[in-house]
C-alpha cells in the first residue's frame, strides 16, 4: 500500500510522546517534514525523524508531497492552521481543544465539508481499549439503565508536562490557551461522557477557579486550574465532573457510571481497569489496558485511527462534530460560571 505522507505542525510534548512515534510505528505512514515556531527544536526533531524542517507553516502546506497534517501547536493556532491545511488539500488531525470558539469550530467543519478532506480531533481517550470495552459493556445492558455518572481528570498541571517546564508555559496564558483545566482535561472527559453515555449534554452548571497556580510575578494565572461541573444530559440523566491541575498526588483519570443494576468503575483503582459492583453484591473485573498518564505513556491509537480513516476512505471515529460538541459544552460551562446559573449548551 502507498504510504500516507504526513507533516507535523508543533514539535512539543504531544508530538514527541504521541504523534511522531505513532506515525513512525504505522506501516502506512511516513513523516515528510515538520514545522515549529522554535526553529532549533524543529531542526533537532527533523534530524531525529530524518525528515525536513520547514521554515513556515505555509512552506509545509505548499509541499504537494504532504497529504495529511497533525496540528499539535498551542490552542490559539488550531483553527487557523487546520483551515489553511484543509484549503491546501490536506487531511487534518487537530489536537484538542478543537478551537477557541464555536465560530471557528464551525468554520473548520465547513472547510472540511467543502474540500472533501478529513477533519479528526485528538480526543484520544475514546480509543483506549478500556473505554471501548466499557462502551460495549454499557451497550450490553450489564449495569442496566444509567442513573447518573461522575468523571474526574486531575493531575499536577501542564508545567510538569510541556516542553517549557515552568509557569511561563503557554498553557497558563489565556491569549494562547483561552481555557485552563477545563479546555485541557475537561475536553477529554466531556468526550468520554458523550461516548460512554451515548447522550449529548443539554445543560450545565459550572464553577471555575484558580486555586494555586501562579505566574512568575506571583499573581494567579489567568486561566482556571480547577473546574467543577454539574450536567443534565439530553434525556435528563444527571452527572458531575471535576477537572484539576492541582492534584499533587496520584493522577486521577476515573469515570464511574451508576446504573439501576450496578456500578461501573473505570480506572477507579489503578489495579483493575473496569470493575462492576452489582446490586446483588457480586463483583466482575476486567483487565483491558492501562491509561496513559503524564509520566507513563502508552500507545494512544490516534494515529492508527487517522491513517486508517484516510487509507480506508471512511470517516474517523472522532469527527469535527465530536470536537465541536465538546467545545460547545466547554463554552457553556464558562457562561454558566460567569452567570452563576444553569445554562443550555448551544451547539
Ligand atoms: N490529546 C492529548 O492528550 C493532549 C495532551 C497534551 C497536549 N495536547 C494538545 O496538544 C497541543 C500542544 O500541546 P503540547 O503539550 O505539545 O505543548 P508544548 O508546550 O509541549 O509544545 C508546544 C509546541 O508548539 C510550538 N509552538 C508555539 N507556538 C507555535 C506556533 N504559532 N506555530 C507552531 N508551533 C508553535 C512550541 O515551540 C512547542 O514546541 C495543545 O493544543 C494541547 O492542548 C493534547
Amino acid at each position: 500500500m502507498k504510504k500516507v505522507k504526513v507533516g507535523i505542525i508543533g514539535c512539543g510534548m504531544i508530538t514527541q510522546t504521541r504523534h511522531a512515534p505513532e506515525y513512525a510505528q504505522n506501516p502506512n505512514a511516513e513523516i515528510v517534514g515538520l514545522y515549529d515556531a522554535n526553529a532549533e527544536r524543529a531542526g533537532e526533531f527533523a534530524a531525529l525523524y530524518d525528515c525536513k524542517a520547514y521554515p513556515s507553516v505555509e512552506a509545509l502546506l505548499a509541499d504537494p508531497e504532504i497529504e495529511a497534517v497533525s496540528v499539535c501547536s498551542p490552542n490559539y493556532t488550531h483553527a487557523e492552521y487546520s483551515i489553511k491545511a484543509l484549503q491546501a488539500g490536506k487531511h487534518v488531525l487537530c489536537e484538542k481543544p478543537m478551537a477557541l470558539n464555536l465560530e471557528d469550530s464551525r468554520r473548520m467543519m465547513e472547510t472540511a465539508q467543502a474540500t472533501g478532506k478529513l477533519l479528526m480531533i485528538g480526543h484520544n481517550q475514546r480509543l483506549l481499549p478500556t473505554h471501548r470495552r466499557a462502551h460495549e459493556i454499557l451497550r450490553s445492558g450489564a449495569i442496566g439503565r444509567i442513573l447518573t455518572f461522575q468523571s474526574n481528570f486531575k493531575h499536577p498541571g501542564p508545567e510538569n508536562w510541556s516542553v517549557n517546564r515552568s509557569n511561563t508555559t503557554w498553557f497558563f496564558d489565556s491569549r494562547k490557551a483561552q481555557f485552563g483545566a477545563l479546555g485541557d482535561l475537561g475536553a477529554h472527559k466531556l468526550d468520554i461522557i458523550r461516548y460512554l453515555t451515548g447522550r449529548e449534554v443539554a445543560q450545565v452548571n459550572a464553577t471555575t477557579m484558580t486555586l494555586d497556580k501562579r505566574k512568575p510575578s506571583g499573581e494567579f494565572i489567568d486561566v482556571e486550574d480547577n473546574a467543577m461541573v454539574f450536567f443534565r444530559m439530553d434525556d435528563g440523566v444527571p452527572g458531575i465532573m471535576h477537572v484539576s491541575w492541582t492534584n499533587y498526588g496520584e493522577e486521577d483519570n476515573s469515570t464511574v457510571i451508576y446504573g439501576d443494576k450496578g456500578v461501573m468503575k473505570i480506572f477507579g483503582d489503578y489495579s483493575d481497569d473496569i470493575v462492576l459492583e452489582m446490586r446483588d453484591g457480586s463483583i466482575v473485573k476486567y483487565m483491558v489496558g492501562k491509561i496513559q498518564t503524564n509520566t507513563h505513556q502508552t500507545k494512544s491509537g490516534i494515529i492508527d485511527e487517522f491513517i486508517g480513516a484516510i487509507t480506508e476512505n471512511r470517516a474517523p471515529l472522532i469527527t469535527g462534530q465530536d470536537g465541536h460538541n465538546t467545545l460547545a459544552t466547554i463554552v457553556a460551562c464558562f457562561r454558566s460560571a460567569k452567570e452563576g446559573r444553569w445554562v443550555d449548551v448551544e451547539y
